[in-house]
């Protein structure tokens, strides 16, 4: 088994070319912090003799300082490699290592083993062909075993192997291995896996790891390492059509337009028909440029860059595909996900969704179900908290191309990220589409928002106004509109009054309501945008995070924030509804700067104080900033 070949002396590429021949595996552990993983881990690594001498050294000293095995050296700190881990006895990140044996070579994901989960389970996990789930044996079968295995088997890891650890502080019992082997079996019945081995061991004495020990004759099966040595683990179905996220526009000059990203799946070669979705765009691939030069063709995990016969429309984010075999495109979206923050999920909160190369805002629509992981039944939710899973449906402002997970794994996969705190609260695997045709491929219309813009000479714009009730949003816009009809512009205005009266009646002034009143409002902006026109849209808009899903959706480069600042004590005196003295009376609830919030913009486009200058002249104002970022010419 010793895994350092004589041939490193006596023949190096002898050597390196044995290496490259031998069949790959990565591999990821779960287990709590108490089962011993990083223990098994460390052991793996020794005994594959994969620690160098000097690492050996420290290792004693280590031992003996930190004093945890006795005079045993203490395999569980060559992993937990950083201080703060040592000090506290636990597992806090994700670490890959290396190791490799006559037969294979192998990377192991060591995943952090509390209940307090990181988004790192999930990564080491996604790329991972077999799962060791640890468990001590004096505890047996654990909620967090049942959970592991859930979440395992959901990001489509085929092949597990049971390690049933610290078989030494149960005199190897056969009666304790069976018990809760059985147990397990029952348990995992219903998930799916190819197959599972459940192994006796105990990963501080070496028992079973690369050799059956005597200590457990009444075990049979392989030891750990010769198992993982000899499973097959080939990849049953996963997609072979080309797939390829869009990282980077590369456009040096002008004579040159290249797509490069890494192959997701798949190959490709020149001369095949590609479609860039989700704009629905096809041409044939001209050429693969490398690093190293030109190819042919290229495989999956090759980073390249593409260039394309015609000229078509393509962004960061975007996916190029075989044009034989599309990805679906949708906004709307089964996945199953699990939720990773002590926040508890919020549906219908907008969060940011990062599949591969994009970004987009989303939101969870729907929990359709979440799991008891005890039993595996299916509850209903309202909310989800930390380590749940749950199908839900969601719901995202663009449509993607996306392939579901149990094809293709990297493109069927995304986190969940806070908007505010930036951090990881979730991930979740793509399923299927919500939408009625999902397989109805959205076919890029001859005629677009461009070709409908240039037949108005101008370019589309959403001119967003907003400030309190009676600061002049609406006097202002209409001002504009008018300078911007006399010169032969297309405009149209949205205004929350008449809004109020149509489309959104159904609505009242709870901060639920707003948040709807503004999404739909945006919706048409955005629709109106595509229609070509410059929109003037007058709303309150008191929250910072509805402006910016409003920016995200009708696009940043043509989204015009107008803070329209007039402060309330002006907006009271003017108060030209009446308003502001039926709010004092009580007579309004929820109103606006009284008893309900206004976010003013940090950093509007345009900040217009309404007290300093007549609306004519704030009109005239706007109106030179259009002419000037170029809004009113094509
Ligand atoms: S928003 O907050 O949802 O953006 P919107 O701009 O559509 O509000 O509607 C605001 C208009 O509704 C105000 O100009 C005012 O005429 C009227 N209104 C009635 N009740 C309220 C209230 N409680 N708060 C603010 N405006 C109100």
């Amino acid at each position: 088994m010793a895994h350092v070949s004589d041939l490193i002396a006596t023949d190096i590429d002898a050597y390196l070319a044995e290496q490259e021949s031998k069949s790959f595996m990565r591999l990821i552990t779960c287990g709590s912090v108490d089962d011993g993983k990083s223990t098994l881990i460390g052991r793996l690594l020794y005994d594959a003799k994969m620690i160098f001498d000097d690492q050996l050294t420290a290792l004693e000293a280590d031992s003996k300082r930190v004093g945890t095995t006795g005079d045993q050296i203490d395999l569980a700190l060559l992993v937990d490699g950083l201080a703060a881990e040592r000090e506290q006895g636990i597992t806090i990140d994700v670490a890959y290592r290396f190791f490799s044996t006559d037969k294979r070579k192998f990377i192991i994901a060591d995943t952090p083993g509390h209940e307090q989960y990181t988004r790192n389970m999930a990564t080491g996990a996604s790329t991972a062909e077999l799962a060791i789930i640890l468990i001590d044996a004096r505890k047996g079968v654990l909620t967090q075993t049942k959970r592991h295995s859930y979440i395992v088997s959901l990001l489509g890891i085929r092949h597990v192997v049971l390690a049933i650890n610290k078989m030494d502080l149960v005199d190897y019992s056969q009666e304790r291995f069976e018990q809760i082997s059985q147990e397990y079996m029952t348990f995992a019945r219903e998930l799916g896996f190819a197959d599972i081995t459940a192994i006796p061991i105990s990963a501080l004495e070496g028992k079973n790891i690369l050799e059956p020990s005597p200590v457990m004759p009444w075990y049979s099966g392989p030891s750990l390492m010769k198992h993982l040595e000899t499973i097959d683990v080939a990849q049953e179905q996963t997609r072979k059509d080309f797939r390829m996220p869009v990282q980077w526009v590369n456009r040096p000059d002008l004579d040159f337009r290249g797509f490069s990203g890494t192959i997701a799946a798949g190959q490709v070669s020149v001369g095949d028909e590609l479609v860039a979705l989700p704009g629905g765009r096809t041409s044939k691939v001209k050429s693969i440029v490398t690093f190293d030069g030109e190819l042919d063709t290229a495989i999956c995990e090759q980073a390249i860059t593409l260039t394309l016969e015609d000229e078509i429309d393509i962004s960061r984010g975007d996916t190029l595909a075989t044009s034989k075999a599309r990805p679906e495109v949708s906004s709307s979206l089964a996945a199953d996900i699990l939720w990773m923050d002590e926040h508890e999920m919020v549906l219908h909160r907008p969060y940011l969704i990062r599949l591969e190369n994009n970004t987009i805002p989303g939101n969870l629509s729907r929990i359709n179900y979440k799991v008891n992981i005890n039993n595996l039944e299916q509850e209903s939710a309202e909310v989800l908290t930390l380590n749940e899973v749950a199908r839900c449906e969601l719901s995202l402002t663009e449509d993607i191309a996306f392939d579901p997970y149990d094809d293709t794994r990297s493109t069927g996969c995304f986190v969940i990220i806070d908007r505010i705190t930036n951090k990881t609260v979730g991930c979740g695997m793509l399923r299927h589409s919500l939408d009625n045709a999902t397989n109805v491929h959205w076919h890029a219309l001859d005629l677009d928002k461009a070709s409908r813009a240039k037949a108005k000479e101008q370019k589309p714009a959403v001119l967003w106004f907003t400030g309190l009730s009676g600061s002049g949003k609406s006097t202002i816009a209409n001002l504009v509109e008018k300078k911007l009809f006399a010169r032969g512009n297309h405009t149209y205005t949205l205004d929350g009054d008449n809004v109020r009266h149509g489309l959104n009646k159904d609505l009242g002034f709870t901060a639920e309501d707003r948040i709807e009143n503004i999404r739909r409002i945006s919706e048409v902006a955005n629709l109106m945008s595509d229609a070509g026109l410059i929109t003037l849209s007058c709303f309150i808009s008191p929250f910072r995070e509805d402006r910016e899903q409003a920016r995200q959706l009708c696009g940043s480069n043509s989204f015009i924030e107008i803070f329209i600042d007039t402060p309330f004590e002006e907006c009271e005196k003017r108060d030209p509804k009446g308003l502001y003295k039926k709010a004092r009376k009580g007579q309004i609830k929820h109103f606006t700067g009284l008893d309900s919030p206004y976010e003013a913009p940090e950093n509007p486009d345009i900040h217009i104080k309404t007290t300093e200058k007549s609306p004519e002249k704030i009109a005239g104002e706007i109106v030179d900033f259009l002419d000037r970022e170029g809004f009113l010419t094509t």
